[in-house]
């Protein structure tokens, strides 16, 4: 049996028709049903290539702001880019605006051509809820209906859906009108990452509220939060009976985790992870197409994270990842990465090790000026439609 850990210990691979292909429009379903998340400053065309290279499902662009692609901001309009060859066009937006982004969701259909799009209604960042965008939208629930409503009309043929937290805080649970308006509206499904805005990625997602959302639904409801082994898919799904998954952070450092997923929903027992000369290949691959994409410069900037998380939880790479924090250029990365033993096998605890966001809560949102007063309001808040600026996502 595949290197798992104790948690998983006993999950079996799915049976032959567990589980149903995710439908993304009446002619296209996803099988495996999975979804990379859309992470900010990580899903650019050169993650997506890697992952899509491993596995199978929808692959997420980074989340733009629509006031920036409705004026055309040319690194917004940048950050929306493609392959030629990637077969599904799916990316997400936020803003809270419906008029700016419906025009975001007619130039994406019109002039990027996409096949898809999701509307970010779960960040908690400060600069994104603080213009009543990301989790603070749902709070507004007329606003946030105008929004949907006006973006599934632009987008036409195109499939709109939704990404929420279960609500502000713990108090203050929005997804009900989430769900109620994403319905509505005509969207296709909606993600839940299930824990609040407040919590940001602290303890543990509460799975217990993707299955209570997805009773209440008659859409497909996507289970997010806490997925880092293959075997945690198979066991969200089962536990809660969502009809799909979207992996986050799990697949940081880890773009194998697809062939791993693809393996498991069709029933086969996937291999152990790799050994680190192997994870080390992949590591080159990465760089090379971030280096081709980006620049050697901001390539390998890029990298330094990556390398960050590739290596995480193997034994004798502590050195090397403070030394991998300064790299500049490709040479830089080969030499300190080749302190490393190849022959190492992937260790078990680098199964669950945590990457990229810390486990703190915040102690407030950040919201607009008498946000919460006004329920009903149904205009977007002054400063909705600020220029783009650079967003970590979340
Ligand atoms: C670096 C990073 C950037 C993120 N950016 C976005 C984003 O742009 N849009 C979004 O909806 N969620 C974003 N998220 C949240 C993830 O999509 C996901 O909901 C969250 O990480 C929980 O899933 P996980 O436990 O599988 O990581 C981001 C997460 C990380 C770690």
């Amino acid at each position: 049996m595949a290197l798992r850990s104790e948690i998983n210990a006993d999950v079996p691979v799915a049976a032959p028709g567990e589980f149903a292909p995710l439908p993304l429009t009446n002619a296209v379903s996803l099988w495996p049903p999975v979804v990379l998340a859309p992470m900010a400053g990580v899903t650019n065309p050169p993650y997506r290539s890697l992952c899509r290279r491993m596995g199978a499902g929808l692959y997420v662009a980074e989340m733009v702001h629509s006031r920036g692609l409705s004026e055309r901001n040319a690194r917004t309009v940048g950050m929306a880019s493609f392959a030629d060859d990637e077969p599904i066009r799916s990316i997400q937006i936020f803003g809270a605006d419906p008029s700016d982004m419906a025009d975001a969701a007619r130039f994406l259909v019109e002039e990027v051509g996409v096949d898809h799009i999701d509307i970010n209604m779960g960040c908690p960042v400060r600069k994104v809820t603080g213009r009543g965008s990301g989790s603070a939208l749902p709070a507004r629930p007329k606003l946030m209906g105008a929004v949907l409503t006006a973006v599934v009309r632009a987008a036409g043929e195109v499939p709109v859906t939704t990404k929420i937290r279960l609500g502000l805080d713990d108090d203050r649970h929005t997804w009900a009108d989430a769900l109620a308006a994403t319905t509505d509206a005509g969207c296709r499904w909606m993600g839940v990452h299930a824990r609040t805005a407040q919590a940001g990625y602290s303890g543990q997602a509460d799975w217990d509220w993707i299955a209570r959302i997805t009773e209440q639904a008659t859409i497909p409801i996507l289970g997010n939060g806490d997925i880092w082994e293959c075997w945690d898919a198979l066991r969200m799904m089962r536990a809660t009976g969502c009809d799909g998954v979207i992996i986050g952070r799990g697949c940081l450092g880890r773009p194998w985790l697809f062939r791993e997923l693809a393996q498991v929903f069709d029933g086969t027992e996937p291999a152990d992870p790799p050994a680190l000369g192997e994870v080390l290949g992949v590591v080159f691959e990465h760089a090379e197409l971030l280096v081709e994409y980006f620049g050697e410069t901001k390539g390998i900037l890029e990298m330094r994270k990556w390398c960050s998380w590739y290596t995480k939880g193997f034994p004798g790479s502590a050195v090397v990842r403070e030394g991998l924090q300064h790299i500049d250029t490709l040479v830089d990365m080969r030499r300190w990465l080749s302190h490393l033993d190849p022959d190492i096998p992937f260790p078990a605890r680098a199964l669950r090790v945590p990457r990229a966001k810390r486990g703190h809560s915040q102690d407030k949102v950040h919201l607009p000026h008498g946000w919460l007063e006004q329920e009903d309001g149904e205009s977007p808040p002054p400063g909705a439609d600020s220029p783009a600026v650079s967003w970590s996502g979340g």
